[in-house]
């Protein structure tokens, strides 16, 4: 039997929210190869004078992140920030306990901030909320953006920077509900500490937007009451509460693993939740929304207190190889933070360069991985409004889930930039799927291009020396005659559609 059409439609009037102009972040922590080897390496012929990696950085230009995270993660957690600051040959090699690594320091807060004036983006700094006072928090704060004329001012100004750095993203401290975390908290005890750092930090400078830490993940056993007892002490000291979560498809059932959308959508409809139950409760004018700031697939992450004392520096650590499958599922999981924008305002990628990223790194070059693609086109064409796109379609057996649609999609809306996109996934891994698009208001002019990763197997990756077996290929684009078109979708495939708006 055939597979029944898939239908898709579109009405511009039906809006989840405005897209947030940082949503498509990323994160870069002090851990294995990100930073040194991967971002920095000085002694690399394809570094430059700073020594940031030449080649790193066009490929971070390329996916167009908005804020990074940084320097951590758990390393954050007994991270202190004089270390990482002032003449480099003074600067302190230490063990960093939550890798069980020797960190010396060489990159810091002003090469981070050179990093990302480079990669043109914003810096989201965290505080070390773990074995860190309220008092160093406020005093990064003052270091990095209080004019001079007062001690920590005046300290980034001997460092070279006179003008206060602007940091307006920050995050209060890193999965403080882990137990594996450094100076691990109580769900009250964090709520406090967080609100009174809040305090201090926005004391000296009122532009701070704060970020407190919600569950390290689902199966953490204290969500999402966690959530709820930390939002309730420091709602009003916070712009954002974070989220985290890694996939992985260890049972090897990929009809599932490829729904693995459901959970993420109930993640964050359940904190959606605990942000309207704690607004109401509070009877708070406030809003707080979601950063969901560590987000992938991950194999091989090990626990810190499980990890092996190397006591090396950047060891290899966490260095994913990403497939097909792996692509699909960051692809929807794209998706979702389309289809839930109105709560979803941040979301960084865990991580970018090394460990758990899309991008590889050797000393003769760099490698592109299959997750790598589908984050290039959400973050350079998904702008202005989030739609809510109605989907009809046949449906795909799941041991863990059951039904599901085959199709996943979301819509952006652009009418700044005249244009919109599509962004499809075709869960099966049999079928072709025939897919008829309808536009119900705002009808482009045509369709200008189309995008498609797929491929008969799940598992076929990038290597140094295949680099272009799982990526994204310009597909002819679809004909738009009366306000529908028609495409195929392959089995296991993602399909991106960049459609022109008429002239308002
Ligand atoms: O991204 C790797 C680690 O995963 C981070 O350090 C931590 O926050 C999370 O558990």
């Amino acid at each position: 039997m055939p597979t029944p059409t898939a239908h898709l439609y579109l009405d511009s009037n039906r809006v989840i929210s405005p897209i947030s102009p940082v949503l498509f972040s990323g994160f870069a922590e002090h851990m294995g190869r990100c930073i040194y080897g991967g971002i920095y390496d000085p002694g690399s012929p394809l570094a430059d004078e700073r020594g940031l990696r030449r080649d790193v950085l066009a490929a971070l230009r390329e996916l167009n992140f908005r804020t990074i995270r940084y320097p951590g993660g758990n390393f954050l957690s007994a991270y202190r920030w004089l270390d990482g600051v002032g003449p480099r040959d003074q600067r302190p090699r230490r063990r960093d306990l939550a890798w069980q690594s020797i960190e010396s320091n060489q990159f810091g807060t002003h090469e981070f901030m050179d990093f990302c004036r480079e990669i043109n983006t914003e810096p989201m700094l965290g505080v070390n909320l773990g074995t860190g006072t309220i008092q160093d928090a406020a005093d990064l704060v003052e270091y990095c953006n209080a004019p001079v004329g007062t001690q920590y001012a005046d300290l980034r100004a001997a460092h070279g920077q006179a003008e206060p750095f602007g940091v307006r993203y920050w995050c209060l401290g890193n999965e403080m509900d882990g137990w594996w975390q450094l100076g691990h908290l109580e769900a009250a005890d964090y709520g406090h500490k967080a609100r009174e750092a809040a305090k201090m930090m926005r004391w000296h400078d009122p532009a701070v937007k704060l970020i407190s830490c919600g569950s390290a993940s689902t199966w953490v056993p204290t969500y999402p009451e966690w959530d709820r007892t930390v939002l309730e002490i420091c709602w009003d000291q916070v712009d954002y509460h974070s989220m985290h979560y890694y996939a992985e498809n260890v049972a090897n059932d990929t009809a599932s693993f490829l729904a693995r959308t459901l959970h993420f959508e109930n993640f964050v409809d359940t904190l959606a939740g605990v942000l309207r139950y704690v607004k109401a409760r509070l009877r708070s004018k406030h809003d707080v929304y979601l950063s969901w700031d560590e987000w992938n697939v991950a194999y091989k992450l090990t626990p810190p207190d499980q990890v092996k004392r190397d006591w090396v520096e950047a060891p290899a650590i966490a260095e994913e190889i990403y497939n097909l499958e792996d692509a699909l599922v960051v692809a929807q999981w794209l998706n979702v933070f389309l289809r839930k924008a109105d709560v979803v305002k941040i979301t960084s990628i865990a991580q970018i360069v090394n460990v758990i990223a899309p991008i590889l790194t050797r000393p003769d070059g760099l490698l592109k991985q299959s997750i790598y693609y589908p984050l290039v086109l959400f973050s350079q064409l998904a702008s202005g409004h989030s739609l809510d796109v109605l989907v009809q379609s046949p449906q795909v057996d799941t041991a863990q889930y059951g039904a599901v649609p085959m199709l996943d999609a979301a819509a952006a809306h652009d009418v700044e930039n005249g244009r919109q996109a599509i962004f499809i996934v075709n869960r099966s891994q049999t079928e072709s799927l025939p897919l008829d698009l309808h536009w119900q208001a705002a009808v482009p002019t045509h369709i200008e291009r189309a995008f498609q990763m797929a491929g008969s197997d799940p598992k076929a990756i990038n290597t140094f020396e295949n680099p272009n077996v799982v990526t994204t290929v310009p597909i002819p684009a679809p004909r738009l005659v009366d306000g529908r078109a028609e495409l195929r979708l392959p089995p296991l495939s993602f399909t991106v559609i960049d459609a022109r708006l008429p002239s308002p």
